[in-house]
């Protein structure tokens, strides 16, 4: 038990930013901070941490509490686990009582799994400095390999003796369940006997990301081929190996600070590299990356650095893992060792600047390293290029940015020699083809309302004169309604005839609407209305079906919603009782008509603006700014008001 006075001093000591700083990379937003939310998978941050109030919410998944609350929430910790957590953190006393056998059995199960391994990595520790055995053969095989001692401490690292069950027979005589020692995994059991897993092996903790010890892995101290170089703690209640990566308890302040992440095969090479000073580094332990792995890296940082030695087979093998990271929106980056070094031996071989510089400066983004590396195999063969083609853009094609998949697809380009169009068409394919197959899965797009009937309202609202709103709704409306179809521009040609040119809706609506540099204030509509203008540039207008299926769950509602909910007419559409149809001069009139009222309600919205500029302004020089400005904006508000009130309405 602990007392209430003790549970109202770890309260008071507590500072929200500090406890979840511990585990998520946080940024100044006013006076409050924000963060990606450890709770749900989201890309743009959403989760806010009120330092005064002392409290955090997440604006995404509505997760919210205090600082013990998010430790509770987010370690699964019961209420007297978080509070020691807390006190231990800011060092706060807690009278604690040695524990008996009774108590023992009484924690619940996974804190006497946390418990037993607890009691496993000191006697570890402790068989390593403290026994004849241990200095002899365990701390000998560590200094051979060149780790320094108070690398050795930071990391816990241990050793278990050449004994079969030395380590077993002393847990249970310490009151430890047989149970648990299976269940850890520490010892097996044949014939009625426990055997310890580790004997006669280093032994490496692994922690979580909080720093408890939820499983160890140990390595062999001779030669022998019969035996295997590495064994490891089994899954458990307390381990799960797709959700660990070793090393990050160490790291994630690091990462944070260098906003990238490290990634290397294992054990040895996380310890080299801190003993260099490069913190920023994990192991995702034999397993290729998995999702939950990736979404741990995440929280602290949106790159990550892979570390390689070896061979172009080995490296390839892991590419589909890596499409897999770049589909979470993260910048992979690709580092390869020389021959026969991996970052365990270089940085033994090197000064840790070296190694930083060899790091830093060897890095390649994964598209080039992967083009380049493929690029090698294909060389003069086309039927290859051609399906090297479709491999890179594949993995292009999954990073969710527009504009980061535009930059690749132009270096890939350069690279294979080909022209820049022969990708672009190639990526909107295999992004079209995905699509569809989503939204197949998901009951197809046959409800789309055939454009000619329009319902009416379904309530007269107040139009809303603060926003523009409505207006840049419509334009939104028109754009994934029409955005592909073509209509006939008047234009003169050089001779001064008049000459009708085909032009793309999208195309003419974009250009319109960026000549006069106005932007959306809605932000998922000027999300739409990027993709729209990049589409355009690499001549490529997206299809309607792109955005209803569209990889950012915003958009998507968003496109759902203008193109299902009922038209919102204009008051003047809806006095003229106007049905929408499909001839394209009516098309092109209220093309024209909604450009202008958007454009109309922007300026005016600027001339309210400026006006109360000029109120609540005295400097003499700015009002004449104001002054000149204003008069301009009115002068052009009285011009397109007069266009609008031209278009005739049939
Ligand atoms: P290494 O084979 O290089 O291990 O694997 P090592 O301990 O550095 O051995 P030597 O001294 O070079 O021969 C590199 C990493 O891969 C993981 C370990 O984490 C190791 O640090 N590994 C390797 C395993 O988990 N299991 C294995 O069987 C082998
Ligand atoms: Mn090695």
């Amino acid at each position: 038990m602990i007392s209430r006075e003790t549970i109202e001093n770890i309260i008071s000591a507590v500072r929200i930013e500090e406890v979840i700083g511990d585990f998520i990379s946080l940024r100044r937003r006013g006076v409050n901070l924000l963060g990606l939310c450890p709770f749900h998978n989201e890309k743009t941050p959403s989760f806010t941490v009120s330092p005064a109030k002392g409290i955090y919410k997440c604006f995404g998944c509505g997760k919210a509490g205090n600082g013990v609350g998010f430790i509770m929430e987010h370690e699964h910790l019961t209420y007297p686990e978080a509070l020691r957590y807390l006190a231990k953190k800011y060092q706060i006393e807690i009278d604690e009582e040695e524990q008996t056998p009774e108590q023992l059995q009484e924690i619940s199960e996974k804190e006497s799994l946390f418990n037993l391994n607890e009691f496993a990595r000191k006697y570890f520790s402790s068989a390593l400095f403290n026994t004849e055995e241990g200095k002899a053969v365990g701390l000998a095989y560590f200094r051979e390999r060149e780790i320094r001692e108070d690398i050795i401490k930071k990391f816990q690292l241990g050793f278990s003796p050449d004994k079969w069950s030395a380590f077993a027979e002393h847990a249970i005589m310490e009151g430890y369940k047989k149970e648990i020692l299976l269940k850890t995994g520490l010892a097996t059991e044949k014939d009625g006997k426990l055997y310890d897993r580790f004997h006669s092996r280093v032994v490496f903790p692994i922690h979580s990301a909080s720093g408890r010890t939820i499983g160890f892995g140990g390595r062999i101290l001779t030669s022998d081929k019969n035996r295997p170089k590495y064994v490891n703690s089994p899954e458990s209640e307390i381990y799960n190996k797709s959700k660990t990566l070793y090393g990050i308890y160490f790291a994630r302040t690091a990462i944070a600070q260098k906003d990238n992440c490290l990634l290397v095969e294992g054990y040895t090479d996380v310890i080299s590299l801190h003993q260099s000073g490069i913190e920023n580094v994990v192991a995702s332990s034999g397993t290729s990356l998995t999702t939950d792995q990736v979404r741990m890296i995440q929280r602290y940082t949106s790159n990550i650095t892979i570390l390689y030695d070896g061979d172009p087979a080995g490296i390839k093998a892991s590419f589909r893992g890596i499409d897999m990271v770049l589909e979470q929106g993260m910048n992979v980056r690709i580092v390869l060792f020389p021959d026969n070094e991996d970052p365990d031996s270089y940085a033994r071989k090197h000064h840790p600047l070296e190694t930083e510089k060899f790091i830093s400066s060897n890095a390649v983004n994964f598209i080039s390293f992967k083009t380049k590396l493929l690029l090698e195999e294909t060389k003069n063969d086309p039927v290859k290029k051609a399906g090297l083609i479709k491999d890179i853009v594949a993995s292009i094609s999954l990073i969710p940015d527009a504009i980061t998949r535009t930059l690749f697809i132009r270096e890939c380009a350069d690279m294979m020699m080909v022209p820049e169009q022969v990708l672009v068409n190639e990526l909107n394919k295999i992004r079209r083809n995905r699509l569809n197959k989503e939204l197949n899965a998901q009951g197809g797009v046959q409800d789309i309302p055939a454009p000619d009937v329009i319902a009416p309202p379904q309530s007269k609202v107040e139009a809303d004169t603060s926003s523009a709103e409505s207006q840049e709704k419509e334009i939104m409306r028109l754009l994934l309604l029409y955005g592909t179809d073509i209509v006939h521009i008047e234009q003169t040609d050089e001779n001064n005839y008049k000459v009708k040119v085909p032009v793309m809706v999208a195309d003419y609506m974009v250009h319109d609407i960026r000549g006069d540099e106005l932007e959306f204030s809605n932000t998922v509509y000027a999300a739409i209305f990027e993709e729209y203008r990049s589409g355009i540039d690499l001549d490529q207008v997206p299809e309607r079906s792109f955005f209803l299926g569209h990889e950012e769950k915003e958009i998507a509602y968003a496109a759902v919603d203008l193109i299902f909910t009922p038209y919102e007419l204009s008051q003047n559409w809806l006095k003229h009782n106007v049905m929408i149809d499909m001839e394209e001069e009516k098309l092109l009139v209220r093309l024209d008509y909604s450009l202008l009222s958007f454009k109309a309600r922007k300026i005016d919205l600027l001339i309210g603006e400026l006006q109360k500029k000029l109120h609540g302004n005295d400097s003499a020089e700015d009002v004449k700014i104001i002054q000149t400005r204003f008069k301009e904006l009115k002068a052009k508000s009285v011009q397109i008001h007069g266009k609008l009130n031209r278009i005739v309405i049939r």
